[in-house]
């Protein structure tokens, strides 16, 4: 008999998690194609694009209709498109039920707003250096769900250090607190990990891991999303519930815990 809590898939799933600090995993394929659906119909509404282009064109050559000073309209109009649609955020969640089971619990709080990444080729514009999330005030029980909607690798992805270095790194961290951006990315280039993330795989990061991203050197676009999952009763940090998160899963003995007030014993006494 195992003398775990956790089934063999369960603990495989979190001891990668432990180890590395992320941990990769399959999505349905019908819901990931649901959501590229959609977001290939809401560009055809704030692009001109010709009408013979395919779905799989559009998603890795948009860069050939939209100019980069474009890019932000474009992508601020799908954010709204997605964020408009009630059934995006179930659908999101729903890719990544099991892990997120596994890795923060069942009884979960969501990011509120949805938010996009689109990377064209050989554009700085929109580059993310490296950083942990942590960094800002983002609470450290948070996890983020990376989700590339093309086939993600090398300067298409994004990068991380894993949980050893980066550990490693925050305990030296005076020594790297001192450096540009640059040298700081030089410094640890060696140990980040490129995340090679296919379409129809998911990620799930912890943000305090470093990471972040350089210009896409590949001939097609990247896009992505990221979108935070927590506890829903542990810790929060800046990003606070109601405001950034809200809750989605609230099991029934946490509700009646909420509303639960000690009885009030009125005009009680023996007097
Ligand atoms: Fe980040």
């Amino acid at each position: 008999m195992s003398d775990s809590f956790f089934d063999a898939d369960e603990k495989a799933c979190i001891d990668a998690y432990l180890a590395d600090g992320y941990v990769a995993f399959d999505l349905a394929p019908t819901l990931l194609g649901g959501l590229r659906r959609r977001l290939f119909e809401a560009a055809r509404a704030l692009i001109s694009l010709p009408d013979d282009v395919t779905e799989p064109v559009f998603f890795d050559q948009i860069h050939q209709w939209v100019p980069v000073p474009e890019l932000n309209r474009v992508r601020l109009g799908l954010i709204q498109a997605l964020n408009r649609d009630p059934s995006v955020r179930p659908l999101l969640y729903r890719m990544a039920k099991q892990p997120l089971a596994w890795i923060v619990g069942n009884e979960l709080a969501m990011q509120r707003s949805l938010n996009l990444s689109i990377q064209f080729p050989g554009d700085a514009s929109s580059l993310l250096p490296l950083h942990a999330d942590v960094w800002s005030g983002n609470s450290p029980y948070e996890v983020v769900f990376w989700l590339p909607l093309v086939d993600c690798y090398a300067t298409k992805s994004m990068y991380v250090l894993p949980k050893p270095q980066t550990d490693a790194v925050l305990a030296e961290f005076e020594r790297y607190a001192a450096l540009s951006a640059e040298a700081f990315f030089r410094a640890i280039e060696k140990d980040l990990v490129w995340m090679d993330v296919p379409m129809g795989r998911g990620l799930i990061f912890w943000h305090g891991l470093i990471h972040g991203n350089r210009i896409n050197g590949e001939a097609d676009t990247r896009w992505s999303m990221n979108t935070r999952f927590k506890g829903l009763l542990s810790p929060y940090g800046t990003k606070e519930l109601g405001e950034s998160f809200l809750p989605i899963t609230l099991r029934p003995a946490t509700r009646f815990g909420y509303a639960y007030r000690e009885p009030s014993v009125r005009g009680g006494g023996d007097s």
